[in-house]
């Protein structure tokens, strides 16, 4: 069998995207033992990032082994219980993923539904709050699917001020848009590696409050092995063992409480990736998606392709455009793949087969892979004989953009 070969590839989707070669490096490290005290001070600065790159001041900020998935399952299963409700408003296919883990939970599932291109006004999600009262609002910021932004500026305080728990996943807008948790009042937040962060895929940074934590640690149960008298048994307790987010503070707080064993490089990733974004500063990292997402509107419209969605809420790291009409979705992708490396993404529900997604996400979200991508792009969907494109207006748009506005 030959050595491993990896082709070089520009990700213009909405993640996995690549890394910063210095998070790759980082990752080449040695390994640590779990407990070793130059890993367990590592544990404490990358919580220490995870609090300033989501804001907060929240103790418990800390990474879940796993894909993004692992860090919103392991909130869900430890904050719903069997029989509890929870809202959850849908604008795409990330809302029912939701959906499916607060039912695997054993809760009671209400939605509240938009068309896919469009996002839930704020008022009619509150409104849903007094009607429904759960006892967790579980809702998705970006929801990657549709490219929305949803509006949740708001809610946390609603909720709050309902006794309800909002959970946000806001992994694909993570380190991509700012997420200010503590002042959105939100409860709980999971953030993403792969997309804006930057950062191989298989850890999650999360951030939950002391309302949040006092509420899953009435269903804390240690596990047989290392429970000591101290730990007292529950029979409601989180059914999860994996992603129980309460044995997971025994491990990331102070009692260092022996549990999974803990991947150590890809905390290095995660560190270096932290570190590299809150250096470019939360803010200024947002100003930059929202710069680069301008640039690939501006070239994709005078190309000659249609804008999908609601323009008033987008993701500021996704531009989802309408396939044009005789270009098959799937057929053109593998080919832009396979000929020039380059992906693109399609997507799911019902537009599926009808848009295509374009992310500029993290280390991506630069000038001369926006200019490279839209160049080949423009060129390749005129040749596949795609109506009224024009590549050159596309990339002088592109080129013009960048020339105009300094970032
Ligand atoms: C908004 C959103 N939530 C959740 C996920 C699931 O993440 P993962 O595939 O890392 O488990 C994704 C992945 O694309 C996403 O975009």
């Amino acid at each position: 069998m030959a050595s491993l070969k990896i082709n070089r590839r520009l990700i213009m989707t909405p993640g996995p995207v690549a890394v910063d070669p210095r998070v790759s490096q980082a990752m080449s490290n040695s390994i640590l033992g779990q407990f070793d005290p130059d890993f367990t001070d590592i544990m404490n600065e990358t919580m220490e990032l995870i609090r300033a790159s989501f804001k907060t001041k929240n103790k418990w900020s800390f990474p879940v082994d796993g894909t993004s998935r692992a860090g919103i399952e392991a909130v869900i299963a430890s904050i719903v219980e069997p029989g509890d409700k929870v809202l959850v408003p849908i604008i795409g296919r990330f809302g029912y993923l939701v959906t499916e883990l607060a039912e695997r939970a054993g809760g009671i599932v209400h939605t509240i539904e938009a068309p896919m291109g469009e996002v839930i006004p704020q008022e009619d999600i509150i409104q849903k709050l007094d009607e429904i009262e759960p006892k967790v609002l579980a809702i998705i910021h970006g929801e990657t699917s549709s490219g929305r932004l949803q509006p949740i500026d708001k809610i946390g305080h609603a909720a709050k001020e309902r006794g309800v728990y909002t959970v946000v996943d806001a992994v694909a807008t993570y380190l991509g848009q700012d997420i200010p948790v503590d002042e959105w009042a939100l409860d709980a937040v999971i953030g993403g590696a792969q997309k804006c962060l930057s950062v191989p895929s298989g850890i999650t940074p999360i951030t939950f409050n002391e309302r949040f934590s006092e509420a899953i640690n009435k269903r804390k149960r240690v596990e047989k092995g290392i429970r000591t008298s101290d730990d007292k048994a529950t029979s409601h307790f989180i059914t999860s063992n994996y992603l129980d987010l309460t044995q997971l503070q025994d491990y990331w707080g102070e009692r260092r409480l022996n549990h999974h064993t803990e991947a150590t490089v890809n905390v290095y990733g995660l560190y270096e990736g932290l570190k590299l974004a809150i250096d470019e500063g939360v803010e200024q990292r947002a100003r930059r998606h929202s710069y680069h997402h301008e640039a690939m509107k501006k070239a994709v419209t005078a190309l000659g392709l249609e804008i999908f969605g609601d323009e008033n809420h987008e993701m500021q790291m996704v531009v989802c455009v309408k396939i044009p009409d005789g270009i098959n979705d799937a057929e053109f992708r593998t080919e832009l793949l396979s000929r020039f490396g380059i992906e693109i993404a399609g997507t799911f529900g019902s537009v599926a087969g009808q848009i295509w997604r374009i992310g500029t996400m993290g280390y991506v979200a630069e000038k001369q892979n926006l200019l490279n991508f839209i160049t080949a792009f423009g060129v390749f969907l005129q040749s596949k004989g795609a109506e009224n494109i024009d590549p050159a207006a596309g990339l002088e748009a592109m080129s013009n953009y960048y020339d105009e506005h300094e970032l």
